[in-house]
């Protein structure tokens, strides 16, 4: 997929419906030869959409108009392109709890989670949360993940936690007022309400903060699942990260966590995480695909609004 190709997936298939800012601003860009030559002097892994709209935002830039951001772009190149060499897309998203939970709910308790690429550590906290599917309340307090939930009854309880731990090539810490600014930075323009849970759950974390440890999925995982306690089930899970990392690493990824004991929860793309047979997506958008141990469970929507169990 070249460049242009990719700005216009994005703005098509993950932006279109979702963020009308970040699908004029991707298109656009994927017309602009200018912009996306400098795009094409960063490595693979920094061209992405979202971390350069994430970045031009950081810095104080303006999005809504594709005009004025390609000129800010432009103009401020070499502080954009540090910024881009420096960070990575790590949007933490608690609302991805709301389509764990119905596969948390249901296995042995209580659970010791494990989170594989947890960012800031916000998926960590599902016991914690509040929960709304359709008009199915589940706990109080704030943040209220919301789901559109179809093909099966909305869990009944929230699980028992006893330990919580991440592994992170870059943990990021919501104690730190430059984590949490770039976390912000990350939520979509219109997405008012990702930044308010966003805030709501760092406070549920910092309370509270995980064992967040510094380390790679394949390398560092096993040590860190040995710490897990005893009487406690073990569920290594993650969500929106196998697509950062190689074809290879995903598959020693997989030996991995198969060899450990306890269960593997995993909410990724099909293109990364393959899996034999799928129904028919709901329809064209970006869909993650929950799985338990391999089976695949439900179609579920990007930032946790909306899952679609399988028949
Ligand atoms: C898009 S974020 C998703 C964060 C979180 N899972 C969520 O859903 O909110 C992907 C995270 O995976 C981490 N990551 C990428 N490759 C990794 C690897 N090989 N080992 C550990 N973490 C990795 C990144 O640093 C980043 O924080």
């Amino acid at each position: 997929m070249t460049i242009a190709e990719s700005y216009v997936e994005f703005g098509t298939r993950e932006a279109r419906g979702v963020s009308p800012t970040y699908e004029r601003l991707s298109l656009a860009s994927s017309r602009d030869e200018e912009l996306l030559t400098l795009v094409e002097t960063l490595p693979p892994a920094k061209r992405q959409p979202n971390l350069l709209f994430g970045v031009v935002r950081l810095l104080g830039g303006p999005v809504n108009d594709p005009t004025a951001f390609r000129d800010f772009t432009l103009a401020n190149w070499p502080a954009i392109e540090a910024e881009l060499r420096t960070r990575a897309v790590q949007t933490n998203e608690p609302g991805r709890c709301a389509v764990l939970l119905p596969v948390l709910a249901a296995l042995p308790q209580p659970l010791a989670l494990l989170e594989v690429g947890a960012s800031a550590g916000l998926c960590l906290y599902p016991d914690r949360y509040a929960y709304r599917y359709g008009d199915h309340l589940l706990g109080t307090g704030e943040p209220v993940l919301d789901c559109a939930l179809t093909g099966t009854a909305p869990p009944d309880r929230r699980p028992e936690v006893v330990w919580r731990a991440g592994l992170d090539l870059n943990p990021l810490r919501v104690t730190d007022p430059a984590d949490v600014a770039w976390l912000d930075a990350l939520v979509w323009p219109e997405h008012a309400h990702r930044r308010a849970r966003l805030r709501a759950a760092a406070a549920v974390a910092a309370a509270d903060p995980p064992l967040l440890a510094r380390g790679d999925m394949v390398d560092d995982l096993p040590a860190l699942a040995a710490q897990a306690p005893a009487g406690a089930t073990l569920v290594v899970f993650h969500t929106s990260v196998l697509y950062q990392v190689p074809a290879p690493r995903r598959a020693t990824f997989a030996e991995v966590v198969r060899g450990l004991p306890g269960h593997w929860i995993a909410n990724e793309t099909p293109d990364v995480m393959p899996h034999d047979a799928l129904p028919e997506p709901p329809d064209d958008a970006l869909y993650n695909v929950l799985a338990l141990d391999g089976k695949p469970l439900a179609w579920t929507r990007s930032h946790g609004q909306a899952m679609t169990w399988f028949g």
